[in-house]
């Protein structure tokens, strides 16, 4: 789906969110603190990979995905950035040795996983004990005005405009779809203690409609 869609993901992305997308991803770069290698877990089109070098003066970021049309998308945008490096893989079994990262991202991924606790299972074993740990998305909400927001705009707007726009509406219902069925916060936060976080506070942005979580690794 994301291959199908690549060509259009970053417009679409502006487009749907009004640009607030980009000052979400700037909230979670920065409580996303620094580290000498960062991994930003799929990663898309690189916006928030991109982000976190902008934030941050130092380290390096990997960035992980499995869709190889983003992957070359992050390649053009970055312009060879050598602080970012990209690559193809699977969320859930990741190429990495343990306690690989200083710190790890994952900018509306998570909703997207086969399987969100092996994910985080997987979040937890490549991370460094005390290292930070920041998801953003959007989670099944709780409160009325993100619960108004995804009933109407997310279930009904936003599929034509992914119609007429990236010409694939199925792509864009799915967006309300994973939303629905994706965990709450206060599920996810015990996601991230049951796998071995700790320190876990959230940062709600645009009235709840998006979320920044962090947590740190368990020393
Ligand atoms: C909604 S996009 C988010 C991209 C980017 N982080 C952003 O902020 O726009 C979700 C991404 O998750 C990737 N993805 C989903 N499941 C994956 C998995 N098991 N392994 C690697 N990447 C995965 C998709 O290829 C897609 O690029």
């Amino acid at each position: 789906m994301f291959a199908r869609i690549a060509g259009r993901y970053d417009l679409m992305n502006h487009l749907l969110s009004a640009n607030l997308d980009i000052l979400w991803r700037k909230k979670a770069a920065m409580a996303c603190g620094p580290g000498h290698r960062a991994l930003d877990l799929c990663i898309g089109s690189g916006d928030m990979a991109l982000a976190w070098v902008r934030e941050h003066q130092e380290g390096k970021v990997v960035g992980l995905d499995f869709c190889r049309e983003l992957l070359e998308r992050v390649n053009k945008k970055s312009g060879g950035n050598s602080r970012i490096i990209m690559v193809e893989g699977d969320a859930l079994d990741m190429p990495f040795a343990d306690g690989s990262f200083d710190a790890v991202m994952c900018a509306f991924g998570m909703r997207n996983l086969a399987d969100v606790e092996k994910g985080m299972h997987e979040v937890a074993r490549v991370m460094r004990r005390g290292g930070c740990c920041t998801i953003l998305d959007f989670f099944r909400p709780r409160h009325w005005i993100p619960r108004a927001f995804y009933a109407t705009y997310a279930r009904y707007l936003i599929p034509l405009v992914g119609r007429w726009i990236a010409e694939d509406s199925n792509a864009y219902e799915y967006l309300h779809r994973s939303v629905r069925k994706f965990l709450s916060l206060e599920e996810f936060s015990n996601l991230m203690t049951k796998v071995g976080f700790e320190d876990i506070h959230h940062r709600h942005l645009t009235a709840g409609v998006a979320t920044v979580l962090s947590g740190r690794r368990k020393l």
